[in-house]
């Protein structure tokens, strides 16, 4: 099974197991990492968004142009920033690292 890290805001890194065909929004909600997701994946808010680890973002697939859009949105955007929702583990993905924003839509 593949495994993939969640690093929370205090720094701790927690690596779970990552079913593959499992978004990482979902894999966060199996394993109680607090990524809210608040329209479970249809690209209609930003809740879900985490940073990539610099090594991977460049190994995921090119974000939609719909993804762009929402993540505009998000707060705490970086470089590394992607949606949750539309990352799904893979075989190549495994060992996959992201990190939780400094929070979602409290501020800003
Ligand atoms: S859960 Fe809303 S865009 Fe990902």
């Amino acid at each position: 099974m593949p495994k993939m890290t969640f690093v929370e805001r205090d720094g701790t890194r927690r690596e779970v197991e990552a079913p593959l065909g499992l978004s990482v929004l979902e894999i966060a909600h199996k394993h109680n990492v607090d990524i809210e997701g608040a329209c479970e994946g249809s690209l209609a808010c930003s809740t879900c968004h985490v940073i990539v680890e610099a090594g991977w973002f460049a190994k995921l697939e090119t974000p939609t142009e719909d993804e762009e859009d929402m993540l505009d949105l998000a707060f705490d955007l970086q470089e590394t920033s992607r949606l949750g929702c539309q990352l799904i583990m893979t075989p190549k993905l495994d060992g996959l690292v992201v990190k939780l924003p400094a929070g979602s839509r409290n501020a800003g």
